[in-house]
């Protein structure tokens, strides 16, 4: 099948089951219009947040980039009324644009900011003790994945999932000679889950509007 084809059925997916309403489409369009990349989750990817955080019944959702808020509002959207999140941003403008977004959308009691590098703002959650996270979405920079995962483990509980976006890498995740950093980090984040015996975990491949790529889903059991 050609990337047309895989476009197309997205495109029908969106159009019967999984269309943006005002709130979602403002915030890609704010997005945009301020220039932020085009690389949030699709319309279908951001449903699949929705209901996995909603499944687990998510009361406190920890999220590794926000960029515009796209991805934050489908999260948002599953927790009760005295639900929290907290999404880590590096760049302020990315944040600032996220946070008209969310607050537009009617979240902004349940959602919280964090702009800085994540790495740089775990120990002040550490510190806080704001944990544990009942649904984690690692969506930063892919080459701190493994760590984020290793953070996200440390502060989930049995019965939370941790979702890893962007594994695939257009395949090159099976390529053992691949040079490029986030490859490699996604390869060793695989060989460390295999380790683990902590959760129970499988990654999808997919195919979409936005090429071949898939994710990692992990299950905390202990
Ligand atoms: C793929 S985008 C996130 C998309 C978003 N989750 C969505 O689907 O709407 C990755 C985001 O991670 C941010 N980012 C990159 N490096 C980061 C870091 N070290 N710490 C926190 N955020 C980072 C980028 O600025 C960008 O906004």
């Amino acid at each position: 099948m050609s990337e047309e084809t895989h476009g197309a059925v997205d495109a029908f997916v969106v159009e019967t089951i999984a269309a943006d309403d005002e709130a979602l489409s403002a915030a890609l369009a704010d997005a945009t219009a301020a220039g932020l990349p085009e690389i949030a989750v699709t319309p279908p990817q951001g449903r699949l947040l929705t209901l996995l955080a909603r499944s687990v019944g998510a009361r406190t959702i920890l999220e590794f980039g926000t960029l515009g808020g796209y991805s934050t509002i489908h999260l948002a959207r599953a927790l009760p009324d005295e639900g929290r999140l907290i999404s880590l941003e590096a760049k302020p403008e990315f944040a600032e644009v996220a946070r008209a977004s969310i607050e537009r959308a009617g979240l902004g009691d349940k959602v919280e900011i964090r702009v800085g590098p994540a790495l740089e703002s775990l120990p002040a959650l550490d510190e806080e003790g704001v944990g544990p996270f009942d649904f984690t979405f690692i969506d930063a920079d892919k080459v701190n994945t493994p760590h984020y995962f290793a953070w996200a483990l440390e502060n989930s509980r049995p019965g939370s999932l941790i979702l890893a976006d962007n594994v695939v890498r257009g395949g090159t995740l099976a390529d053992a000679e691949d040079p490029d950093p986030a490859t490699k980090a996604q390869r060793s984040f695989h060989e460390t889950l295999a380790e683990e015996p902590r959760v129970f975990a499988t990654t999808i491949q997919t195919v979409g509007a936005k090429g071949h790529d898939g994710f990692t889903l992990a299950l905390v059991e202990s």
